[in-house]
């Protein structure tokens, strides 16, 4: 055997006695440290005679890999060894994969909500928070609404008991109130949230919807900026261009008011959606009332402003062909896992 062959194999001897990574590394220092073995070796090689360099280079090198190799085999053991003494000693067996974790996904009331706030945000708009539960004068007063109004029939309220009168707001228009009353105008805002209606549910009523307000107030506002900034709403949420039409509507709060239809995106020439009418009632809208511009602060001789409440849970349940607004918010994961 030559003098390598023999340092090799008490090199694999030592290695298969290592009963912890520790003392393979003791090993490994031994042979291939900065002093050990193999350095040594190669330190004597520029001493020797030129023809016996190479060989020397050689073998040195063949020696080192060999006990590399040795010790990379016995970690493996080692290591393995670890993991089959943990799990028989506390059942846990570490080389198992994780559980799978359940990623949650938005509400689809959320991802319209925030895809259509991108939409306003890009064209100049800000956005607006506002309390659900709000005081009568900016649910009803403030919108021209006054105590004894007829409209506030349409608006089945719940009214909280206590102090002051305050009740679940029955939509998003207070938001406009409140927008008059912090930003100077010109101004644009949208407002998105909850709204409550105490009225018997069916498939297309529920207690809790959600709307979105909007509200531009600027000098010399007219229709034509109305029909503009819905047409643009409709390319946002379509992807193309509809057509829209006007047809009369009665709003307190806006004078002349409105309901906006756009072109069925759906079908050419009737579908159930549009109820064969190749119409889709879209949104409520209107010049905001004077007397609304007054409450807020506004002299309307000088400020004029258009206004739209768009239905969110509606939009949500046109875009996925939900046949009930109850699914919105009734919390079942077997509806809210299509999302
Ligand atoms: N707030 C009204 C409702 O919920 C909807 C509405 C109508 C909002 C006309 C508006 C508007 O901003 O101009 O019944």
């Amino acid at each position: 055997m030559s003098d390598h062959a023999a340092t090799l194999a008490q090199a694999q001897e030592k290695v298969e006695a290592c009963e912890s990574l520790d003392a393979l590394k003791a090993v490994e220092r031994e042979y291939l440290g900065k002093d050990g073995l193999v350095a040594e070796l190669l330190a004597r090689i520029p001493a020797l005679p030129n023809e016996e360099k190479p060989a020397a280079g050689r073998e040195a090198n063949v020696l080192k890999q060999a006990i590399l190799q040795a010790l990379d085999v016995r970690r493996a053991r080692l290591a393995e060894a670890a993991i089959a003494s943990e799990r028989s000693a506390t059942g846990f067996d570490p080389s198992l994969p994780p559980p799978r974790t359940q990623r949650g996904t938005l509400h689809p009331i959320t991802q319209v909500t925030r895809e259509l706030e991108d939409l306003f945000h890009s064209m100049g708009y800000s956005v607006l928070d506002g309390p659900e539960v709000e005081l009568d004068y900016y649910n009803f007063e403030a919108l021209n609404i006054p105590a004894d109004h007829p409209a506030r029939d349409s608006h089945d309220t719940f009214f909280c008991e206590g102090e002051g009168k305050l009740v679940m707001r029955t939509h998003t228009s207070p938001s406009q109130i409140r927008a008059m009353e912090s930003f100077e105008p010109p101004f644009r805002v949208v407002a998105p949230g909850k709204c409550f209606r105490h009225e018997t549910t069916d498939a297309s009523h529920d207690h809790t919807f959600h709307q979105m307000e909007g509200l531009v107030v600027d000098r010399n506002i007219s229709v034509a900026h109305l029909i503009g900034a819905m047409k643009t709403l409709l390319r946002g949420i379509f992807h193309r261009d509809l057509e829209v039409r006007l047809r009369p509507g009665h709003f307190p709060f806006v004078e002349p008011g409105f309901e906006l239809d756009a072109r069925c995106p759906f079908c050419q020439d009737g579908c159930s959606v549009c109820k064969q009418t190749t119409w889709i009632e879209l949104l409520p809208c209107g010049l905001v009332h004077p007397n609304v511009l007054r409450a807020g602060g506004l002299d309307p001789e000088e400020w004029g402003g258009f206004a739209f409440g768009l239905g969110l849970s509606r939009l949500v349940m046109l875009h996925h062909d939900i046949d009930d607004v109850r699914h919105l918010l009734a919390n079942d994961l077997r509806f809210l896992e299509q999302f």
